[in-house]
């Protein structure tokens, strides 16, 4: 059995810069058409210089292949709209992460009273910049998630033309909340649709599937395969990929990241294929995308054949989702 995907797309990458960047953007341009690039590094990505800068990096490490690195703005309140204005046509999106919260983020927001937001949201708004968000808060870390979502419909609610993407969710609360205004939208995980915290820590425990946020309950996960199964047209795969060298995963304090790039279509595959949904799979990996973000990426034909897939133990020094285990689908060719 085979399936093609016609230019898939990854909503949500963290690719890194220096050496990890050369090892992994590799691993996304061989199979997505495109991806969208989180602007986490130290320091976060906050002008038009540092996000063209950025790109021509990732475009080098990417090798020959036909692949849009779409680039995304760390948010700033501070942001007007003659920067932004400027900036645009750089971008495909601005990404907000609450201060603290994860990898890199302690240049992020800690005011989120509308008042405090207003002012770079309505430019936003204005001139059409989606804004993607890391939606949690500080509190109780399984609550984390459903504590934000009053924050999610404050902003849709008073900027009704800004599409706001809530990233990578994790809940059946964060899934309802998506259904409630038109201008939300969702991206979704390889790894959320597989486990939960008990994958995560309920045996013995497992650095490299902890993340942020947190892999939650068997009826939220059930949440999310509903709605990617269907391919519901508001959310759209995101990996998070997030790597880490393996002394900062296995170690006393664990960094937050899945590594999923090289794993994630075969893995999809299996899932859809599993839930048998196949023929939703390539809407949920680039058509609702492209819609959501007006965008149309360079086109790029992945064959995917139900052919046993070993995963490598290891990428260099990245351990990814599946180490050492077998997929039942893999990446035959790709034109
Ligand atoms: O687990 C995570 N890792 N979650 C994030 O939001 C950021 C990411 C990273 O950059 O490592
Ligand atoms: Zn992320």
């Amino acid at each position: 059995m085979k399936i093609k995907l016609d230019s898939p797309l990854d909503m949500h990458l963290h690719l890194r810069d220096g050496d990890m960047l050369k090892r992994v953007a590799p691993l996304s341009s061989k199979s997505f058409a495109g991806a969208l690039v989180m602007p986490n590094l130290i320091p976060p990505v906050t002008d038009k210089d540092m996000v063209e800068d950025y790109k021509t990096r990732i475009l080098e490490a990417a090798g020959d292949e036909s692949f849009e690195p779409y680039m995304t703005l760390f948010f700033k309140p501070e942001y007007d709209y003659d920067f932004l204005k400027d900036v645009k046509e750089k971008i495909l999106a601005i990404k907000l992460y609450p201060a603290g919260i994860t990898t890199n983020s302690s240049d992020g927001v800690d005011n989120f009273s509308v008042e405090a937001l207003a002012p770079t949201l309505e430019a936003m708004s204005e001139l059409g910049i989606p804004l993607c968000v890391h939606g949690e808060t500080n509190g109780f870390v399984m609550d984390r998630e459903a504590e934000f979502i009053p924050i999610y419909e404050r902003l849709a609610r008073r900027f009704p033309d800004l599409k706001i993407i809530m990233e990578h969710i994790t809940t059946k609360e964060a899934v309802e909340a998506l259904m409630r205004y038109e201008n939300l939208y969702a991206t979704i995980t390889l790894h959320h649709l597989y486990i939960t915290l008990d994958d995560v820590a309920g045996g013995l425990l497992r650095p490299h599937l902890f993340c942020k946020p947190i892999a939650k309950r068997p009826e939220d996960r059930m949440s999310l395969r509903k709605v990617a199964f269907m391919a519901h047209e508001k959310v759209m795969f995101g990996s998070d990929s997030a790597p880490h060298p393996r002394d900062k995963k296995e170690a006393p304090g664990c960094a937050a990241g899945v590594f999923t790039a090289p794993v994630a279509l075969p893995g999809l595959a299996a899932i859809f294929e599993e839930a048998g949904v196949l023929e939703n799979l390539q809407k949920f990996v680039s058509d609702n995308a492209q819609k959501i973000y007006g965008i149309t990426p360079p086109k790029k034909e992945v064959i995917l054949k139900k052919e046993p897939f070993e995963v490598p133990e290891s990428y260099e020094d990245v351990v990814p989702m599946f180490s050492q285990q077998t997929l039942p689908w893999r990446i035959e060719s790709v034109i």
